[in-house]
């Protein structure tokens, strides 16, 4: 079976880099990435190809393209789905927040609605496939809404998790470790279906990089991908704590364990925790899995990771209010960096706002600079957290847009994004404009202690 039409719904952070790629490398494909949000749709059939709605290196060129080629972003969901042999679903699965295992399940309905449309749109066999992250043995469900209120045709379901990283998202894409393709392996159809998204990612995924496996193992792979991953960094982090007690120093810590083969050097930075929108959202969602399961031990042993992360956010924001003289009360504290990792403007869960958050229910005044993220954004994520008015947060925080004026007579200095032109500021001159002492918290160590201390910074960095 060959595909010719493709359509994804959701135009997120998966949707659009994904879809952008997968067209780029099937020239005989249509691809159209479908969305509800307008303003959204519109961002990225915005003419100047640098106003798309997802900031990550390299993805304006792919989009530029294959956009209008065999790329096409719209609002016309009923019409993509009708069209297209193969749908892939990749909307938003959020942790609940209200009813039962709110706090932890993953909310599926959008997932749901998606299927619901797909079932009374479709007039002809289709190929659906899961892009969004979901429980394990979702696929059942979704087979049981096609199936019961469609029109009599036949659906395939298939597993494809996205395991791109924000930030690297079109360089993950265009290079992966490996392609998933979890399917029915037991049924004929099944096999030609897998095949048939097997062929989409032949066109540039060497074979042996594409695994096929069974549908649930696909599923189960993504959450214990990302509980492995984020399990490293709390590791680390942990180790981190106890550095600073001992004397001992993180960073010579992670290079020695990282070079034992069987460890492996990568995610073991120490930092001020994992944020993003997957890692703890992901890692509730397998603790309620397990727990749904009777499985207490294992749901408690996952638990620990998001425990810890949450410790370290709150530990670095507390050793700024106790380096300060254990008061922060009307003291101007510049903080850099607001988006989750570098090179993305994506803040979903980033650990900068539970930061900014706890600074400012000790009455620091909040300056904020960070090249991709809007100062609307930056409102919008400390609104959501509902901890005081929406009136407050803007007396109380400003956003600006030049790194030396976010230090103009502050107290203390906080690095909470690792963007890399952050390490090319002229420190000098920012020291020289701060209140003295000028204090600074390092929360990406990223920047030489030594020489911040030389410039006369009072500094602190994680795990040292
Ligand atoms: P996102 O929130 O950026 O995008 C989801 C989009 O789906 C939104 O634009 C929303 O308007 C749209 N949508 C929701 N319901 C819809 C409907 N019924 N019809 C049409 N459009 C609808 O989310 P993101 O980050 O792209 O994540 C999507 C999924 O991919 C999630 O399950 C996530 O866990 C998973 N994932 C995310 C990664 C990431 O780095 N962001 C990496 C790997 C997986």
């Amino acid at each position: 079976m060959k595909i010719k039409n493709i359509c994804c719904i959701g135009a997120g952070y998966v949707g659009g880099p994904t879809m952008a790629v997968i067209a780029q490398k099937n020239p005989h494909i249509n691809v159209t990435v479908v969305d509800i949000n307008e303003k959204r749709i519109a961002a990225w059939n915005d003419e100047d190809v640098e106003n798309i709605p997802i900031y990550e290196p390299g993805l304006s060129a792919v989009v530029k393209e294959a956009r209008g080629t065999n790329l096409f972003f719209s609002t016309d969901v009923d019409a993509a789905i009708d069209k297209a042999d193969m749908i892939f679903i990749s909307v938003n699965t959020p942790t609940k927040t209200y009813g039962v295992g709110k706090g932890m399940a993953a909310d599926l309905k959008y997932i749901e609605l998606c299927a619901r449309q797909i079932a009374e749109v479709a007039k002809d066999n289709k190929i659906i496939v899961e892009k969004s992250t979901l429980p394990v043995r979702t696929a059942e469900a979704l087979k049981s809404i096609l199936d019961n209120t469609g029109n009599g045709v036949n659906f395939q379901i298939l597993s494809n998790p996205e395991f791109l990283a924000e930030g690297t998202a079109v360089e993950d894409l265009l290079d992966p470790d490996r392609v998933l393709i979890g399917g029915n392996v037991n049924t004929e159809a099944g096999r030609e279906a897998m095949q048939a998204l097997v062929d989409v990612y032949a066109q540039w995924v060497p074979q042996e990089q594409i695994l096929t496996t069974n549908v649930w193992s696909s599923e189960l792979s993504k959450l214990t991908a990302n509980a492995f991953l984020a399990q490293r960094v709390s590791s680390i982090n942990a180790m981190s704590e106890l550095c600073e007690h001992t004397g001992a120093d993180i960073n010579e810590i992670s290079k020695a364990i990282g070079m034992d083969s069987r460890i492996g050097p990568k995610f073991l930075q120490a930092s001020i925790g994992f944020g993003g929108s997957c890692f703890q959202k992901d890692i509730l969602n397998l603790i309620y899995i397990a727990k749904s399961y009777g499985l207490n031990e294992v749901a408690d042993y996952w638990e620990q990771v998001i425990i810890m992360n949450n410790h370290q956010k709150r530990r670095f924001a507390e050793k700024i209010v106790k380096t300060l003289f254990n008061t922060v009360s009307g003291k101007k504290i510049a903080l850099f960096g607001w988006a989750f990792k570098k090179d993305t403007n994506d803040t979903r869960e980033s650990a900068a706002i539970y930061v900014a958050d706890y600074l400012l229910n000790e009455q620091a005044e909040i300056v904020v600079y960070d090249p991709k993220v809007s100062e609307e954004q930056i409102y919008s994520d400390l609104n959501y957290l509902g901890t005081r008015s929406e009136q407050e947060n803007r007396k109380l925080v400003t956003v600006v847009r030049d790194p030396y004026q976010v230090c103009e007579e502050a107290h203390a200095v906080a690095i909470l994004t690792e963007w890399v032109e952050f390490k090319e500021l002229n420190w000098q001159s920012i020291y020289d404009n701060m209140l003295k002492p000028a204090f600074f918290f390092d929360g990406r160590k990223l920047l030489n202690k030594r020489k911040m201390e030389d410039l006369g910074f009072n500094f602190y960095m994680i795990g040292e």
